[in-house]
C-alpha cells in the first residue's frame, strides 16, 4: 500500500463534501421532481431533493474549487492542472449521486428521510468519484480513506445538523 497523500486528499474532497452539505444547509421549497409521481404510487425523489438545495451545492462546491484554487495552487496543481473543472464534477456529481439513491430509495418504497446505511452517506461519494473520474480517479487506498473518513463526518455533521434543528432526522 503506497502512502496517503492527506493534502491531495482534501483538496479532492473539500468541493463535494461543501456541495453536499450546503445542499442541506440551503435546502428549499420546490422539489426537483415538481411532485411528480410514477406508476408505482411513489414519488420520483421526493421533498428531500430541492432547487434551491441542488442549486446551491453545485455553485459553492464549485465556488470552494476556486477559493482552493486560488489559495493553493501549486498543491492544486499537484493533483492536476484542471482543479476548478475536477471541483465543479464532483459537485454535481455528489450531488446526483444523492438524487439517484433518492430515486432508488422511493422505487423501494423507502420514505422521505428513512435511512438506508451505507447508501445514505456514501451515495454523494460515489457520485463524485465515478463524475470526477474524467479529470481524477483515486487509488483503491484512497477511495477506502475517503469512504471509511465519509461515514465518521456524515455521522458527526449530521448530528451537528439535527441538534441545530436543520435536520428533522439524525442522519
Ligand atoms: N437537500 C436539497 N436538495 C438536494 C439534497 C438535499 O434540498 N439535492 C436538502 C433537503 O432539505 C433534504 C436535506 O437536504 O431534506 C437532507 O438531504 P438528504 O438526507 O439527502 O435527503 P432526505 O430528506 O433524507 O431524503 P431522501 O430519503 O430522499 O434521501
Ligand atoms: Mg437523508
Amino acid at each position: 500500500m503506497e502512502s496517503l497523500n492527506l493534502i491531495h486528499i482534501l483538496l479532492y474532497i473539500m468541493p463535494f463534501y461543501v456541495a453536499n452539505s450546503t445542499a442541506m444547509l440551503f435546502g428549499g421549497k420546490t422539489p426537483l421532481d415538481l411532485g411528480k409521481m410514477l406508476s408505482d404510487g411513489k414519488r420520483l425523489l421526493g421533498d428531500g431533493k430541492t432547487f434551491k438545495g441542488t442549486l446551491a451545492g453545485l455553485f459553492l462546491g464549485l465556488l470552494t474549487s476556486l477559493v482552493i484554487a486560488g489559495l493553493f495552487p501549486s498543491y492544486t496543481a499537484e493533483l492536476t492542472s484542471s482543479y476548478v473543472l475536477l471541483g465543479f464534477l464532483v459537485s454535481f456529481g455528489a450531488l446526483l449521486g444523492d438524487i439517484t439513491a433518492s430515486f432508488f430509495k422511493r422505487r423501494s418504497r423507502i420514505e422521505r428521510g428513512t435511512e438506508v446505511l451505507l447508501l445514505d452517506q456514501l451515495d454523494f461519494v460515489f457520485g463524485a468519484l465515478i463524475v470526477g473520474s474524467f479529470i481524477y480517479i483515486p487509488s483503491f487506498y484512497e477511495i477506502l480513506f475517503i469512504s471509511i473518513l465519509t461515514l465518521f463526518v456524515h455521522k458527526a455533521s449530521n448530528w451537528i445538523a439535527f441538534k441545530f434543528k436543520l435536520k428533522k432526522v439524525p442522519w
